[in-house]
C-alpha cells in the first residue's frame, strides 16, 4: 500500500516537472501574432521615425524669368546665409539652382525636396518638381527663406498655400 502511494507521487512530481520543462509549442499563428506586435508598436516606439534626420534639396531657380528678371541671385544668397545660422532640428539641407521648372510666369520659385534613401537621384534631377516630398514655392522673396527653413524643414511643415500663390501684379 506504502509502495503503492510512494510511486503515484513519484508519478505525479514527473508529470509536474515535465510540465515545467515543456518548450512552448512555435505555430505559423503565434509567430504571425509576435510579427504583427513588432510592426504595429514596436518598430515605431523602437526607432520613433520622426526622430530620424530627413535630408533636404533647395533648388532655387536661375531661369531666364526667375534669374534675369526677378533675380532669384538674391533668394539663393538669403538661403545660403540662413542656412548658416538656422536651426534646421538635425535635418540636413544641401542648396543649389536649377535651370528653369516651366512656372516661369510665378518666379521665383523655389524647390524643396526631401530626399528620401528609396528615391533614384538621375530621375530626381530629371523631374526634381515630381514626388510627394516636392514642394514648389511660387514667388519666393529674399526674406522669406528663414520662414521656409523653420517650418518646412525644422518643423516639417510645409507652406502649402505658398505652393499656389500668384506673384503680385506689375505696378502700373
Ligand atoms: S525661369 Fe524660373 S521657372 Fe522658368
Amino acid at each position: 500500500m506504502g509502495d503503492r502511494r510512494a510511486r503515484r507521487l513519484s508519478l505525479a512530481d514527473r508529470s509536474r516537472s515535465a510540465a515545467a520543462n515543456t518548450i512552448p509549442v512555435v505555430t505559423a499563428a503565434s509567430v504571425a501574432t509576435t510579427a504583427m506586435r513588432s510592426t504595429a508598436a514596436g518598430y515605431h516606439d523602437v526607432l520613433n521615425w520622426d526622430a530620424v534626420p530627413k535630408k533636404y534639396q533647395i533648388l532655387v531657380c536661375r531661369g531666364p524669368d526667375c534669374g534675369d528678371r526677378l533675380h532669384s541671385v538674391d533668394v539663393h544668397s538669403a538661403f545660403d546665409r540662413e542656412l548658416k545660422v538656422c536651426n534646421l532640428a538635425g535635418n540636413e539641407a544641401t542648396l543649389g539652382l536649377y535651370s528653369c521648372f516651366g512656372r516661369c510666369k510665378k518666379g521665383v520659385n523655389v524647390l524643396v525636396r526631401e530626399v528620401r534613401p528609396n528615391e533614384n537621384t538621375r530621375m530626381i534631377m530629371l523631374m526634381p518638381t515630381a514626388g510627394p516630398g516636392a514642394f514648389l514655392y511660387h514667388a519666393v522673396k529674399p526674406d522669406e527663406a528663414r520662414r521656409i527653413l523653420e517650418d518646412h524643414i525644422a518643423a516639417g511643415r510645409p507652406l502649402v498655400e505658398w505652393t499656389r500663390r500668384l506673384p503680385p501684379e506689375p505696378a502700373p
